[in-house]
């Protein structure tokens, strides 16, 4: 349906997609958009909300309850540009009615890959070996050089079951691997497709050779994987996350790859992102380590601005939002 246009301001977190910028500019007359590739302060964030309509944001703005509490009453809508909404104080936008979208679905596929990019470069040693290519260092083929761990017919445990964790245990399928999962909900339909196996978290921390999370990040599994939990793993295991930094206790994680408890680890997010530079994670060999790009791919950046700029523009008009996290604002 073409929206008119209407007395709409709005404030844009960062330079996003063009074609989404249209969509926004067209039914919106005063855009703002934050011309630095770092997150705006969160003074910025305060005084556009006391002043605008809508907010589209990214998962690195701290959208938390004193931004939401500066908003007035003209303000409709927060946007996300990703389908993970902790950096929004959620339980603040439901009580003031403002609802927030986020991006579903069509990351999906493009997190699994990258999920499976980090497990099988850090079974195989890819990067390791990259770096000692390019420090001059071409170890001849030797037995023992730069051996990895098998992926194929490994068992593999996902934590959290959601539409990420079962992209991911359906790229298994070709590796022929055996699939534990835990979640707070059991789901015997997916567990019948794919041929998964529904465990306890203790369970699938003892059994698997690769573990990989899944979960949104919540006040209830924040740092869920700590000293305990790695000391349930297999010495061999290899622990992926593309989920959220905050599963993880860094502490925890640095030590047992320092001690051996667990064999590597391959991360795309961490707490606190950025890492700083001097992390001692950073110097060990059997981590693998991205920026936050799991969703990073040219075709699914569009699609998820373009569903942010869709949701922006929903809630701009006061039409219930296509993608909702918070869809208790539509309640009476
Ligand atoms: C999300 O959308 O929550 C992802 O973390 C972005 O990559």
């Amino acid at each position: 349906m073409e929206k008119q246009k209407g007395p709409f301001s709005v404030f844009v977190t960062r330079h996003i997609h063009e074609p989404a910028l249209e969509k926004i500019r067209a039914v919106a007359d005063e855009v703002e958009i934050w011309p630095l590739e770092s997150a705006p302060p969160k003074s910025v964030l305060i005084d556009r909300a006391s002043r605008v309509d809508g907010i589209l944001c990214l998962l690195t703005d701290p959208m938390d309850a004193e931004v939401i509490a500066a908003s007035t009453g003209k303000f409709k809508v927060i946007s996300q540009m990703a389908v993970g909404f902790d950096n929004i104080d959620l339980q603040s936008a439901t009580a003031r009615r403002i609802p927030v979208g986020n991006t579903p679905g069509v990351l999906t596929e493009t997190t699994a890959d990258m999920a499976w990019a980090l497990l099988m470069a850090v079974a195989r040693r890819v990067v390791e070996a990259d770096r000692q290519v390019r420090q001059g260092i071409w170890r001849p083929w030797g037995p023992h050089v730069l051996t990895g761990i098998d992926v194929f017919g490994a068992t593999l445990g996902i934590i959290g079951m959601g539409r990420i964790g079962q992209a991911v245990a359906r790229r298994s399928k070709g590796f022929n691997m055996n699939v534990l999962y835990t979640d707070i909900q059991r789901q015997p339909e997916v567990e019948a497709e794919l041929g998964l196996r529904f465990v306890g978290l203790d369970e699938l921390l003892e059994k698997s050779d690769f573990i990989s999370l899944h979960s949104y990040l919540s006040a209830e599994n924040y740092h869920m994987i700590g000293k305990a939990q790695f000391e349930k793993m297999k010495p061999t295991a290899i622990l992926i996350n593309t989920a959220r930094g905050g599963l993880i206790d860094p502490d925890a994680l640095t030590t047992a790859l320092q001690q051996g408890q667990i064999a590597a680890a391959g991360l795309d997010v961490f707490e606190p992102e950025p890492i700083p530079a001097d992390h001692p994670l950073l110097s060990l060999e059997n981590v693998v380590i991205a920026p936050h790009i799991a969703s990073a791919s040219v075709q699914t950046r569009l699609r998820m601005a373009l569903m942010a700029a869709e949701n922006l523009i929903a809630g701009l008009h006061g039409l219930r939002l296509p993608y909702c996290a918070n869809p208790a604002v539509y309640k009476d």
